[in-house]
């Protein structure tokens, strides 16, 4: 069959129905971290944010992605620095309030203050701090890139999981593939 260039015109002006997009994204299980800094007037912001991903080790690189209209995203470019905070099966209703903007997200949470001032929050399974190597613009999204200067993980912990939409924190120990 011969390809008219109006079908691929077509082809490339996708109309998905963002409800089936966003489903077929959540088919990709990921973890769930809190994304943290210390604005430049000391107020304290944090997400939760599972478009964590490792990019680069040299230089030591990682990245995710607020939405451009969130309230935490001026003040991670301010601040010039974050970390970011991996968290164990045990801190769901903490992925739950870093989800839901609020006044002072901190109060009450268990955290301590990293090299740059942004939050650690204590019981992650890793945290990473970082100064802000590259923000990129990605459609409704940006892109936080950010240059690891220090980090600590915990491999005897569980992280906790995301799936289809939904926090899974029974997830079977992991069975040995190598
Ligand atoms: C499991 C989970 C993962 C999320 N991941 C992201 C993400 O990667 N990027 C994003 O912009 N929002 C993400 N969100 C939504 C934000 O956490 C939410 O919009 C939050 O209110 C942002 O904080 P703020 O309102 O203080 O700016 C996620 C929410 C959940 C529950």
């Amino acid at each position: 069959m011969t390809t008219t260039i109006t079908e691929n015109e077509k082809l490339t002006q996708p109309t998905f129905d963002p409800r089936e997009l966003r489903s077929a994204f959540g088919q990709f299980v990921t973890g769930v971290t809190i994304a943290t800094s210390r604005d430049l007037d000391g107020s304290l912001i944090g997400m939760t944010a599972n478009s964590f991903s490792s990019v680069s080790m040299d230089p030591p690189l990682l990245m995710f992605c607020p939405a451009s209209h969130l309230p935490s995203l001026p003040a991670f470019e301010r601040a010039g620095h974050f970390a970011i905070n991996i968290l164990a099966a045990s801190q769901g209703e903490l992925a739950k309030h870093f989800a839901r903007p609020s006044e002072n997200k901190f109060a009450g949470v268990d955290y301590s203050s990293g090299i740059f001032g942004a939050p650690v929050i204590n019981g992650s399974v890793a945290t990473f701090e970082c100064t802000l190597f590259a923000s990129h613009d990605a459609g409704d999204h940006k892109i936080l890139i950010g240059e690891i200067h220090d980090f600590v993980a915990n491999p005897e912990s569980r992280a906790l999981v995301f799936h289809r939409g939904k926090m899974v924190t029974n997830h079977n120990e992991r069975k040995s593939h190598e």
